[in-house]
Formats: C-alpha cells, sequence, structure tokens
C-alpha cells in the first residue's frame, strides 16, 4: 500500500492535529516524520481539547498504532509530561506507540542553547518556540547526536557528559545572560529518560516497509508547515527540518515512490507566530477580528498570532513542491461576518507584477494585490453537509480549486471532530 501524507500549507497549525485524528480511522499506522515538540497538535471530540506535541495525533484511537520516525528529534521531558496527560483518557500507549531508535533527543542543553542563540541575535531573532529544535538539529547533521537507539547502550551517559560540557562552552561563548540550573535539568532528564526507555524502541523504516508490504495503511504526519521548510521556507525565519514532502521519505525510510496522496491542509486566511516576512498580515481591525474570532494563540507558547489574508502566491508555491492531489480548508468558519474578503492573487516585485514566490519576500520588495470576494453571514458551525453552504461560500472555494487546480475534498467549519465536511 502507498504512503499518504498529510501536511501544513503555510506557517503552521493549519489544524493538522484535527484532521490526522479524523483520518485515522481510515488508517492502520500514523507516523510522525518530523520535528517536535515545537508542534502543538489539538484534537477535540467529546467536549475535550488535547495538544500533542510529539506524539501522532491518530493516538485517541483504539486500533491505530503510532510511531515516531527517524526525522523527529524527542525532548524525554516534555514526551513525558504528554504520556501523563494521557493517562486520563487510558490509552495503552506501550502497545501504541513506537520509537524510531534513530530519533535524536533533545538535550536540556540543546534548550539552553537556543535560548543563548536567539538572546544573542535580539531584535533579528527567528522567534524559536524555544524547545532546542535547532540545536538538535544542528548536532544531527553536525553528527554529534545523541539517538534513541543510543540510550540501549552502556556508555551512553559518557557521550551525553561530553556533549554537554561542549554545549556549556558554546553558551559561555555567546557571553549573554541565560539563567538556568544544569543539574536540576538533567535530574528531570534522567527520570524521563528511564519512562521513555519503556517504550518500544524499534528500526522504524524496517517496521514500516513490512506493514507496506502486509497492506497495511500508513498516513505520514508532518508537523510546521511549508513555509518554515528549512529549504523552502522563508529562511532564516523557518524551523530547522524538511517540513515537505520530501521529508517524510527522510523523517521515515519511505520510498518516493511509495507515496500515495498528499494531503495539503491550509486555513482560509493565513496566521504566522514568530518572526519573518507575511505579505497579507494585515494590522488593522480586520486582522485583530480574525485572531480573537479563531482564537489566534499558540498551543505551544500562547503566543499571539500574527493573521493575514490568504496568500495564493504563497499557497500555489507549497501546492507545488509538496505534490499536493487533495487539499482541506480550515476554519472556513471564522470568516463567517466579514463583509468582504480578500485573496492574493500576485505580488508587485521590483516594479513588476509576478505570481511565483520570489527570493525576497520582505514588506519592502513586495506588495500583495488582491481580488476581492463578497463574504457570507451564516454560521458555518452547525453545517453538516456542503449543500448547506452559503453561494458566496462556494465562490471562493470554487476560485481557490480552479486556481490551484486540486480539489478541495474538506471544509473544516469548526476545531470538533464532527465539524468536518467532506465535499
Ligand atoms: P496544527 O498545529 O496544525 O495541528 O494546528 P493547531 O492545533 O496548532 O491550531 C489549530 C487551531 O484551530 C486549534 O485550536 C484547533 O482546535 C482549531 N481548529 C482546527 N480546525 C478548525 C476549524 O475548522 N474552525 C475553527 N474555528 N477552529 C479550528
Ligand atoms: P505546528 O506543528 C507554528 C515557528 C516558530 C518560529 C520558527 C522556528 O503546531 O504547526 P523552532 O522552535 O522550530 O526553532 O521555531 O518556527 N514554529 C511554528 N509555528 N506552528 C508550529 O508547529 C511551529 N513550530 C515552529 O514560531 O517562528
Ligand atoms: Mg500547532
Amino acid at each position: 500500500m502507498a504512503v499518504d501524507l498529510l501536511l501544513g500549507l503555510q506557517w503552521g497549525d493549519e489544524g493538522k492535529g484535527k484532521i490526522v485524528d479524523v483520518l485515522t480511522s481510515n488508517y492502520n499506522i500514523i507516523a510522525r516524520f518530523q520535528g517536535g515538540p515545537n508542534a502543538g497538535h489539538t484534537l477535540e471530540f467529546d467536549g475535550i481539547k488535547h495538544v500533542l506535541r510529539t506524539i501522532p495525533s491518530g493516538i485517541f484511537h483504539d486500533k491505530s498504532i503510532n510511531v515516531i520516525g527517524n526525522g523527529v528529534v524527542i525532548d524525554p521531558v516534555v514526551f513525558v509530561k504528554e504520556l501523563e496527560g494521557l493517562d486520563q483518557f487510558k490509552i495503552d500507549y506501550k502497545k501504541k506507540l513506537i520509537i524510531s531508535r534513530k530519533a535524536h533527543i533533545i538535550l536540556p542543553t540543546h534548550r539552553m542553547l537556543d535560548a543563548a542563540s536567539e538572546t544573542a541575535k535580539g531584535k533579528a531573532k527567528i522567534g524559536s518556540t524555544l524547545k532546542g529544535i535547532g540545536p538538535t538539529y544542528m548536532d544531527k547533521t553536525g553528527r554529534n547526536g545523541i539517538r534513541v537507539g543510543d540510550l540501549e547502550l552502556a556508555d551512553w551517559k559518557d557521550k551525553y557528559r561530553a556533549l554537554a560540557n561542549k554545549h556549556e562552552a558554546m553558551i559561555d561563548f555567546y557571553n549573554v545572560q541565560i539563567e538556568y540550573d544544569l543539574e536540576e535539568l538533567e535530574t528531570e532528564f534522567f527520570e524521563a529518560v528511564e519512562r521513555l526507555k519503556e517504550l518500544t524502541f524499534i528500526d522504524s523504516e524496517e517496521y514500516l516497509y513490512q506493514a507496506q508490504k502486509a497492506g497495511k495503511t500508513i498516513l505520514a504526519e508532518g508537523a510546521q508547515g511549508s513555509l518554515l521548510d528549512i529549504d523552502f521556507g522563508t529562511y532564516p525565519f523557518v524551523t530547522s527540518s524538511n517540513t515537505t514532502a520530501a521529508g517524510a521519505c527522510t523523517g521515515l525510510g519511505v520510498a518516493p515512490n511509495q507515496i500515495g496522496d498528499v494531503y495539503g491542509i491550509f486555513k482560509a486566511y493565513t496566521t504566522r507566530v514568530g518572526s519573518g516576512p507575511f505579505p497579507t498580515e494585515l494590522f488593522d481591525e480586520i486582522g485583530a477580528d480574525m485572531a480573537r474570532i479563531g482564537h489566534e494563540f499558540g498551543a505551544v507558547t500562547g503566543r499571539a498570532r500574527r493573521c493575514g489574508w490568504l496568500d495564493l502566491v504563497a499557497l500555489k508555491y507549497a501546492c507545488q513542491v509538496n505534490g499536493v492531489t487533495k487539499l482541506m480548508m480550515m476554519k472556513g468558519d471564522v470568516l463567517s461576518g466579514f463583509k468582504t474578503l480578500k485573496i492574493c492573487t500576485s505580488y508587485t516585485y521590483k516594479g513588476e507584477t509576478i505570481t511565483h514566490l520570489p527570493y525576497n519576500i520582505e514588506p519592502e520588495n513586495v506588495e500583495p494585490i488582491y481580488s476581492e470576494f463578497k463574504g457570507w453571514k451564516e454560521d458555518l458551525t452547525k453545517m453538516t453537509d456542503k449543500s448547506q453552504f452559503p453561494k458566496e461560500l462556494n465562490d471562493y472555494i470554487a476560485f481557490l480549486e480552479k486556481e490551484l487546480e486540486i480539489p478541495i475534498t474538506v471544509v473544516s467549519v469548526g476545531p470538533d471532530r464532527k465539524q468536518t465536511i467532506f465535499m
């Protein structure tokens, strides 16, 4: 069986967690392929809201197996807190959750390095979630990292000590004020590692290969969004992994010719948290209304998300680099009541009109050009079928499908599992 992918097409927080949870009943295995606890994937059902960080969003379904792939970075401390959050739901995670031996471990000093680097950058900071993501991926590519499989070796603590000592010297080099008590952090870390070791570690590429051969259905879950991709995002204001479709191949060991559908998720508008360019950002009351109605606050850091109109130039680019086969539009309900809606269809760049994403999208380089649409007044949140959709929403959807040349197969009209309309 082919492996289907689900990933965000904007700057993250598109609603990936909700949709993975909705789709899980169609899949035997859900596998996270990159990112780490910088992610916050929200699921809502039966009046309960749950935010997952490293654990795949299929964990609440009885039958699905959840795999944390080699491309993911794991902070044992955050991970154990996540497990504890699941205890009240009586989830047998020792059976349902398995972890790649090749996934890298976030050390306490990685988090401190993240903080030191951001402080040293001052105004130019990335706006990182400060979970140690950048430094951990740096150690991975620098070939210094500690992997889950290392925790099974007798001498892993020696390797840990050497790396932590090096990190402390690096933190000193930054010469900035970072308050931390490493001894305390290490006690917590080593305890969490012992809990982590109670779970099953696997060679996940082999596991997924055999699962495919046996005809199991697999959905790969992305974190962050395509515009935060280390290669194709708004560098340097990006995360440190490949969030795009190719990242699923390297982050799980799935061959490119085994990829089936690529589900691309986007909000009916755009949000971004942290620093970096955002051409369609709104600084007026409309933007503030979107943030208020859409509850646009980060699931991980609680930071206010910046809001703006849908950017079709950026969305087309994301569909292109990912090979998206099916689109899913989230949070359409948030736009109810806006008199006029805008979609950016091109940019003015160096005096010319362009429809592709250029190298520089800083405000001084691009000016968005908009098409305007009449808004809808109807509350979408109680709708259960597309036949109930107002004409203006149908027009909005039809315009996007025509421009992107990809069908929109799901329209989400609220945070709950049930508020999902299949087209
Ligand atoms: P993720 O990181 O892509 O999983 O997205 P987040 O969970 O960080 O952010 C999405 C937020 O929007 C969460 O609070 C969801 O509960 C909420 N959400 C998801 N889909 C919808 C929707 O269609 N309408 C509304 N109003 N909220 C939604
Ligand atoms: P999910 O999976 C939104 C952003 C941060 C910052 C930049 C780098 O919930 O969609 P990092 O901590 O990775 O060094 O931060 O990326 N960022 C996210 N924004 N959703 C996320 O994940 C994000 N993960 C990282 O705000 O701008
Ligand atoms: Mg999120």
